[in-house]
């Protein structure tokens, strides 16, 4: 996807350029208008996009580009608020934001379905894809890293629907979660700890809950000194470590040739081969829960990863489930006992009625009682009530010592976690 642009990077074009494109306008359909008059800004759009030469007069391809540029419709003022993080069109008539956590509708309308249509093919081809009308689906990354899906009819029943999850501009660090109420204080630097000493970590939540957010910040406190790989349908995840490397799973196209699709568990099978210190996996959704289970069983600590689930005990039937779906026709009791010593620690985010995300639950994986995994929670959030339609809690250490307490003093935490949790550490 190197030839991506980002709607980011779009928008700036286009609001330091709109002077220069009308001119343009003016010049291209001048009588008088010569390649000469014209080259240098075709060029400025060409490096600007980073489109490759193709074959045209440099005023037809200037043009296009111009209209491609200012041909985001009126979605455009919402592409530029950044107190929006969502952006969900479904059909013309029907335009939705998520703002402070709460969606919300907008008056803003296209004059019908061919111009939503219009907008989401432009933003189709700047990430090199196409609608085909036989598989009308595209999820892309846009080069700042936000995530854009779209489908169009027959599939989307009332007109082209396209979701888009725009690139936070301000990374939200663990330190900022505390000040917003997402954790509390104490519950924050638990959640360092976690990922300082390198526990095999599932983030669950509900849609748009904030997993991945949630999932960037723990990743801040991995070691720099630590190669870690990173494997994302669409690469949201912004590590701030010297040694990463990115892959992306890629979905069947067809162009002039058929391409193969690259599964997330191509990719986790992969990483494996690549020495990895540690395994990021944007979420899990199928069969490479398996894979990822077994790197986690097999000396790969520290894999950090999300899954949609409500509860933590959710997330664990979602698990199997899905390690189900590997066809390995394991039964179901060395599933869940792959799964209970694989995962040291489930972190549950919610975003609530109130609009706001906060961290639920932090719960242990501490081993089998027959054929049902056993767990405890260390964390959990408490509605005490309400005020102002804001919600009111306490986010609250259950007292339980965490039986990862070797590994904590291992990496050389334990007084940090004496004084995160206020006691005195039991004697190993
Ligand atoms: N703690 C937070 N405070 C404010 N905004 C947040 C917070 N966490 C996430 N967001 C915003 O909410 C949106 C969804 O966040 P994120 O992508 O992390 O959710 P997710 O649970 O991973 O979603 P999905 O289910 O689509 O994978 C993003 O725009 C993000 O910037
Ligand atoms: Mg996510």
């Amino acid at each position: 996807m190197t030839d991506a642009i980002s709607i980011e990077s779009l928008l700036n074009y286009v609001q330091s350029l709109e002077q220069q494109i009308s001119e343009l306008r003016h010049e291209v359909h001048h009588p008088s208008a010569s390649d000469a008059t014209v080259v240098p800004v075709a060029h400025a759009v060409n490096r600007a996009i980073g489109a490759p030469a193709r074959d045209g007069s440099v005023a037809a391809l200037t043009e296009q580009f111009i209209e491609q540029l200012s041909s985001m419709g009126p979605i455009q003022p919402l592409l530029q608020d950044d107190s929006i993080n969502d952006i969900l069109i479904n059909g013309p008539d029907s335009i939705y934001v998520e703002r402070s956590g709460k969606l919300e509708r907008t008056d803003i309308t296209f004059p019908n379905d061919s111009e939503v249509l219009a907008v989401a093919e432009q933003i189709a081809k700047t990430v090199g894809r196409a609608i085909n009308p036989s598989r009308p689906l595209v999820d892309a990354r846009l080069l700042d890293g936000s995530r854009v899906n779209i489908i169009a009819p027959p599939l989307a029943v009332d007109g082209t629907s396209i979701s888009i999850r725009k690139f936070a501009k301000r990374g939200l660090t663990l330190d900022i979660m505390k000040e917003q109420g997402n954790v509390s204080q104490q519950l924050g630097e638990f959640l360092k700890i976690i990922g300082k000493c390198k526990l095999n970590v599932m983030v669950s939540g509900g849609t748009g809950s904030g997993k991945t957010t949630l999932l960037n910040a723990i990743s801040q406190f991995i070691d720099h000194k630590e190669r870690v790989v990173t494997i994302e349908d669409a690469a949201e995840l912004r590590l701030q470590q010297p040694h990463v490397v990115r892959l992306e799973t890629k979905p069947v196209t067809y162009g002039q040739f058929r391409e193969e699709e690259v599964s997330m568990r191509d990719l986790v099978k992969n990483a494996l081969r690549m020495r990895p210190d540690r395994i990021l996996v944007g979420e899990v959704r199928g069969a490479e829960a398996f894979d990822m289970m077994q790197a986690m069983n097999t000396g790969h600590e520290g894999s950090l990863t999300t899954i949609h689930a409500n509860h933590p005990r959710d997330c664990l039937s979602r698990l199997e489930n899905m390690i189900g779906m590997a066809n390995l026709g394991l039964p179901t009791r060395s599933i869940r006992s792959q799964i209970s010593s694989a995962i040291n620690v489930i972190i549950q985010i919610s975003r609530m009625r109130d609009g706001h995300r906060r961290v639920t639950y932090v719960s242990e994986i501490i081993g089998m009682e027959q054929d049902i995994i056993t767990m405890q929670d260390l964390f959990v959030y408490n509605i005490l009530g309400e005020e102002n339609g804001k919600l009111k809690g306490e986010f609250k250490w259950t007292g339980i010592m965490p039986r990862f307490l070797r590994r904590v003093a291992y990496y050389g935490e334990q007084d940090r976690l004496a004084s995160c949790l206020g006691v005195r550490l039991p004697k190993l």
